[in-house]
């Protein structure tokens, strides 16, 4: 698999149809220019129906058949869907609600990370799966489990999870004096004398102590991790050469998705752009505008972040087919659709695109949700447009990979971590304020790495990290080191890793760069707004807002309006560095963030609104996600590989030159 051959595949679930459909669905698969076929993630009642008796027969029939068809087998281990004989015989593998009450079986993702009875079953079931199909011919990639954090399943409030968490701490702070003073329990008399003291911190009668739930938050994420990095050692140790991956989601932030980078080979994700629309940041009228187009910006968000996570290299392992089942509202996605987001992701990097599912179910929960083919086996909108993206294909020029990025884009877990843990008022969901900015940055036509703050800095020239409240001293001096330029959001650097003030006030290790200090902050109501001039313009901000004083080398860019304090600065920068002391709206970040990437030396080329530029080796992508054809910002005399310089609604082009 060369770095820029693009390949499709398809999720399938032989164990959900009549044996007699399997040869058919395989050879159509192929003939519809499926490279790929994902199975078995959901399969361990089938593969194994009572303890230690494997049934591996039906298995070994469906991947011979798909294999003999041309398929390539990405095997998945089953341990999202633990089956009823483990569940009555262990039933201390359920997860525990926040609310005290065991969950119980009949859905998925029925287990608690922190089971050490549920941690052996998983591995002994990987270990099998993996023994019986790691060096199988058909096999040639792996999934493990399935979607980490979905159905909010990462947080566990189990006596195991009590357990491991006390371990955790005992081993981060060494001496409970060192927990004490970290937590600050000289507040509300809420000291401990020893680990084993300590509960989850679920239940209390008020807010915990912030560093407590934000040790809980680590903590759990530590869980994700180590029970992934089991089954991933596991399987790699049966499977030399096949990559393993793990399908993660859309705005899961519940786990550190830079912390599992070493244990997978790519990262791939699972792209539902109209579930997510719904459930998004837009306000009504633009989610009138995009409903059967997505965001244009959270589906190229998760490309971005998990081409990052995946070192480079990245699928979409279940793409929308059309309407979905599990959102507040469903709707279908304009005609075409299924291509736009195929080729979207292929602009971003992707090297494959996986629809989910094959077949819709004629039965259980996912009925509404469709698939290539109804449920009756005839195809529906989705088949012609995968056929019609194979052809493209098959006709298209290597793409070559993704260039580094001109443009960083910082997303820290630990500080979202911090940030729920110590909201400070319920204005702004932190993930759509950052997601509103990395759409300002697209909106001016440039490319966006999603980083974290290990990752290396060369080559960028500009950072921006609109919510880093925990800024590492290490990244801060790496940054110092590097030549980009960085501009960041209020809050940086406003907590210490305990989540305490740190020393000389906010912005923290930051200070080091920029001279100033936060010395008041405040969250405010969604129907109020402050006004800000910045470049003979006056903008509006909202949800947030911050009084600074500055030393004598930091020079005011803009400053509130208005009755309150007018003057004071809302933006700073010094050197090489910016500091943005309020949340603009979209209009404003636009002239905010533009004016920044001039400022760092990137070339934009400002967009309609309703249009996103990706590009890939020599070929530039426009994707027109609104109702009007636009013109594409192509070069004269630009060769068309897909599309026209007129680019209709829902439609996009590619182009080179
Ligand atoms: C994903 C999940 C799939 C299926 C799909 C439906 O979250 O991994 O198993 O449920 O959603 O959209």
């Amino acid at each position: 698999m060369s770095a820029g051959a693009l390949s499709l595949g398809v999720c399938y679930y032989p164990e959900q149809w009549d044996e007699a459909l399997w040869a058919e669905d395989a050879a159509r698969m192929a003939a519809l220019g499926l490279g790929w076929v994902r199975l078995g993630e959901f399969a361990w009642s089938r593969i194994e129906p009572e303890p230690g008796r494997f049934d591996w027969d039906w298995l070994d029939r469906a991947i011979g058949l798909l294999g003999e068809a041309g398929l390539r087998v990405i095997m998945s281990t089953p341990t999202a869907a633990p089956p009823k004989w483990l569940v009555d015989l262990a039933p201390e593998i359920l997860p525990v609600g926040a609310d005290g009450q065991r969950r119980k079986f009949g859905a998925r993702r029925h287990y608690c990370f922190s089971s050490p009875r549920y941690r052996a079953e998983a591995a002994r079931i990987a270990e099998a799966v993996a023994r019986r199909y790691g060096a199988h011919r058909h096999v040639h990639a792996w999934q493990i489990d399935n979607e980490y954090g979905d159905h909010d399943t990462v947080l566990s409030y189990s006596p195991a999870a009590e357990a491991a968490f006390r371990q955790w701490l005992g081993d981060r702070y060494g001496e409970i004096g060192a927990l004490n003073r970290a937590w600050g329990t000289s507040f509300w008399s809420m000291h401990y004398d020893a680990f084993d003291q300590i509960e989850l911190p679920n239940r209390v009668v008020d807010d915990p102590a912030p560093a407590h739930l934000a040790d809980f938050l680590h903590f759990s994420s530590d869980q994700v991790l180590s029970f992934h990095e089991a089954q991933a050692a596991i399987v790699r140790a049966h499977a030399p050469g096949r990559p393993v991956t793990h399908n993660f989601m859309n705005g899961n932030t519940d786990f550190d998705h830079h912390g599992i980078a070493e244990a997978i080979d790519l990262a791939s994700w699972d792209s539902y752009p109209l579930g997510n629309l719904v459930h998004g940041r837009l306000p009504e009228a633009a989610q009138a505008r995009y409903m059967r187009t997505g965001d244009p910006d959270q589906i190229a968000f998760n490309h971005d972040l998990y081409r990052g996570v995946g070192g480079g290299r990245f699928w979409v392992m279940e793409q929308q087919p059309g309407p979905v089942n599990w959102a507040a509202s469903n709707p279908a996605p304009a005609d075409g659709m299924v291509r736009f987001w195929s080729w979207l992701a292929f602009a971003h990097g992707a090297e494959m695109v996986s629809y989910f599912r094959w077949r819709q179910a004629p039965f259980a929960q996912e009925q509404f949700h469709t698939g290539l083919l109804l449920a009756d086996g005839t195809p529906d909108q989705a088949a012609g447009e995968v056929a019609r993206v194979a052809r493209e294909i098959a006709a298209m020029p290597p793409l070559g990979s993704r260039a580094r990025a001109p443009v960083a884009f910082v997303l820290d877990y630990p500080s979202r971590w911090a940030l729920a843990a110590l909201p400070q008022g319920r204005a702004g969901v932190p993930a759509h304020v950052a997601l509103d900015w990395y759409a300002a940055l697209r909106r001016q036509g440039v490319d966006i790495d999603i980083i974290g703050q290990g990752a290396a800095l060369d080559g960028y020239r500009l950072v921006v990290a609109p919510d880093l409240v925990i800024a590492e001293a290490d990244f801060v001096s790496r940054l110092a080191a590097s030549g980009a330029r960085a501009v960041f959001g209020p809050r940086s650097g406003s907590k210490t890793v305990a989540l305490q003030v740190p020393e000389g006030l906010p912005p923290g290790p930051l200070r080091r760069l920029i001279d100033l200090r936060v010395t008041r902050v405040e969250s405010l109501p969604d129907w109020s707004e402050e006004r800000f001039s910045f470049d003979g313009a006056s903008h509006v901000a909202r949800g947030w807002r911050e009084t600074i004083e500055i030393g004598e080398g930091t020079e005011v860019l803009a400053r509130f309006e208005g009755a309150y304090r007018p003057g004071s600065a809302a933006i700073v920068g010094t050197g090489r560095w910016r500091y943005v002391a309020t949340w603009p709206v979209p209009e404003a970040l636009d002239a905010v963030l533009g004016a920044a990437l001039d400022w760092a030396g990137v070339e934009r080329l400002p967009l309609a609104p309703d249009l996103r530029l990706a590009r890939r080796g020599a070929v530039t992508f426009a994707f027109n996600f609104g109702p009007d054809t636009l013109m594409a910002p192509a070069p004269a005399g630009a060769r068309f590989l897909l599309g026209r310089a007129e680019i209709g609604p829902a439609d996009f082009a590619a182009w080179t030159g």
